[in-house]
């Protein structure tokens, strides 16, 4: 298996993410000194041609393929046309070009949310593709799917060293704040800390709150990439989570007891609810040595704390701007 070397040319495509930062995070303080990036405005991975003209001057020896465009229940059912095109153009053009340039290694992150809407749970790595897909996120699943399979054909065709991992939901620091794009545990976070500042007390969830989800912090996901990046070695894809879920009615009372413990909930049940349940066994990855560290509660509060934090410069940042105007 080719060796992960902190000396080693690595690529994280989608740095800035909140998937991409924690691997940077975490190759950084495993030593790693010639970790590679290149912003959205330096490089549009949908553009085949510029990401070969990259690859060519910069000659990664590994890929963490972790760019895409990605989003909640919301994003997905306003922006389905996005979800599907950037998704399949960032996934093909970084894996043709890594074939192209002979990276030793490359990581694909699929997503939970791409297993059939009925699957049976906890959800197997062998029920990829064994049912319909849930409605609310099929543009986004079908892209994923794809980037899963163009991994095992350039295996299969070229024999690359690519793999892929299919993360639970995930939430920490650099993840989307934002109501209209964002996933479920960061639109609370957002929602009970307005509540808060406004003085009000409710708090409105969308659907029933009884969907069931697992969640799993960013940073031990980038510590799962690490490890299948150096370890794993099989054409199939590996569920990577906690093996743990809870309602979302659950998880709207862990939030608001961090954030808001004052505030009442309000489910509102005219909204989509999205898939029933969406729990991953991880009885491989386990198999395998590794498992998650960082509680959810802890997550949360570690979460929270990072984006009041980023708040507070935001609105510093802006008052600077303001006095120098
Ligand atoms: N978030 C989750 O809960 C979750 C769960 C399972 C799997 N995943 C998978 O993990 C991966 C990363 O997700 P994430 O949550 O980290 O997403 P994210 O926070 O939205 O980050 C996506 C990154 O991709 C970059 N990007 C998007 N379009 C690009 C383009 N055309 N050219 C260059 N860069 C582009 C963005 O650049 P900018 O910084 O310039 O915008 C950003 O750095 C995705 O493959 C996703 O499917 C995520």
């Amino acid at each position: 298996m080719p060796e992960l070397n902190p000396l080693g040319r690595v690529y994280v495509a989608g740095h800035r993410g909140l998937v991409g930062s924690a691997i940077v995070r975490r190759l950084r303080s495993a030593g790693f000194t010639n970790i590679l990036t290149a912003t959205r405005d330096q490089l549009d991975l949908r553009d085949q041609a510029a990401v070969n003209y990259w690859f060519r001057a910069n000659r990664p020896e590994h890929v963490f393929l972790v760019a895409g465009t990605v989003g909640g229940i919301l994003a997905n059912s306003t922006r389905p046309a996005e979800f599907l095109y950037d998704n399949m153009m960032i996934h093909a053009t970084v894996v043709h070009a890594s074939h192209l340039f002979n990276v030793r290694r490359l990581l694909y992150l699929g997503s939970s949310c791409i297993y059939p809407r009925a699957c049976p749970q906890p959800m197997k790595e062998e029920h990829l593709l064994t049912g319909l897909l849930e409605s609310t996120n099929e543009p986004y699943a079908v892209a994923k799917i794809a980037g899963i399979k163009l991994c095992h054909a350039y295996r299969k065709q070229y024999g690359c060293d690519f793999i892929s991992a299919m993360p639970t939901n995930l939430y920490g620091p650099n993840d989307n704040f934002d109501l209209q794009s964002s996933h479920v545990l960061p639109a609370m976070i957002r929602k009970f800390h307005d509540a808060r500042l406004a003085g009000k007390k409710k708090v409105v969830i969308w659907g029933t709150g009884s969907p069931r989800r697992e969640f799993l912090h960013v940073d031990d996901l980038a510590d799962a990439c690490v490890f299948l990046m150096e370890r794993y070695d099989d054409a199939g894809h590996i569920n990577v989570g906690t093996g743990e879920d809870l309602s979302i009615l659950e998880l709207a009372q862990m939030v608001r007891d961090v954030v808001h413990p004052e505030a009442e909930l309000v489910f509102d049940r005219s909204k989509p609810d999205g898939t029933p349940r969406k729990l991953l066994d991880v009885s491989r990855l386990r198999g395998l040595g590794w498992r998650h560290r960082i509680e959810l509660r802890n997550g949360i509060a570690a979460t929270y704390e990072w984006f009041v934090n980023s708040e507070a410069e935001t609105a510093a940042s802006a008052s600077a701007v303001r006095l120098t105007a």
